[in-house]
């Protein structure tokens, strides 16, 4: 089977996912895995389909989910890789940006991704050489430059305190950009950057399964992932920097590395 054949299938456990998160909404009830880190049964419901799915499918790739589920891969070394649902803080206030992110990985490398929003119907999706699509149709990465015509989103962890240093990166970058938000939900972050609706994203709190998806199509949609300092991503490290491609990549490793 192709890349593309693979991310077809992840599209359909998305979709079975973002219709379970659409039918919880409303009635389900919230833990704290932490400080402001939120779970419900809707984030475990989502898991549990696109889980069933993709073993159902393909019982010899391996899972990294999480909400605690992890399975090693087999012979043919994919590994699916998980968020079931990204933005659970937006979710709980019903405020509509989140989504469900399933990225593929083979050989430890990204080679596809789907990041599914419920609440819009958009399904943005990758094959590693296939290019990036929003419902079907192609997508790219945006041209704004430099970066105080951009608009970019800095990323704090549940619970961020007011000394710590993603703070004080939100504030170096603050004075240079033309507009700076705080969204929520880092895989829309990605596929929004993919799609041309956003210029960059930085954050150091993030896990492979924020990440995973949104990798894999900004990469297809022509922009740029790097760490902070501009070093190659390491999705197991913490350390993040996503643009367009432009010249705000440099202009943003500049501020953020200081
Ligand atoms: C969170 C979101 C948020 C990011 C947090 C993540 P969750 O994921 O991606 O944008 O700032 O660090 O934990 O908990 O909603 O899946
Ligand atoms: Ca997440
Ligand atoms: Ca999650």
């Amino acid at each position: 089977m192709s890349f593309v054949e693979f991310v077809a299938v992840a599209q359909e456990a998305a979709r079975a996912a973002g219709r379970i998160l659409q039918d919880w909404a409303g009635r389900f009830t919230v833990s704290e895995k932490g400080p402001a880190d939120l779970v419900t049964e809707a984030d475990v419901a989502s898991q549990t389909a696109i889980f069933e799915l993709l073993h159902a499918k393909f019982p010899e790739h391996g899972f990294l989910g999480e909400e605690g589920l992890s399975q090693p891969a087999g012979a043919g070394e994919f590994r699916w890789i998980v968020d079931p649902l990204d933005g659970t803080s937006n979710y709980v206030h019903r405020f509509p940006y989140y989504a469900v992110s399933i990225g593929l990985e083979h050989r430890r490398e990204l080679v596809g991704g789907v990041i599914y929003d419920p609440t819009r119907d958009e399904m943005f999706a990758a094959a590693r050489g296939a290019g990036a699509t929003l419902n079907g149709q192609p997508i790219q990465c945006s041209c704004f430059a430099p970066l105080n015509k951009a608009m970019v989103i800095a990323s704090f962890p549940p619970g961020v305190s007011p000394n710590s240093e993603p703070i004080q990166r939100f504030l170096k970058v603050l004075p240079h950009a033309q507009t700076i938000h705080r969204s929520g939900s880092a895989a829309l972050n990605l596929a929004y950057i993919a799609s041309g609706r956003l210029d960059g994203f930085w954050s150091s709190s993030l896990k492979p399964w924020d990440v995973a998806a949104g990798a894999a199509i900004v990469m297809e949609a022509g922009g740029r992932i790097s760490r902070m300092d501009g070093e190659p991503l390491d999705l197991y490290l913490p350390d993040l920097l996503c643009t367009n491609g432009t010249g705000i990549h440099d202009e943003l490793v500049g501020l953020l590395s200081q």
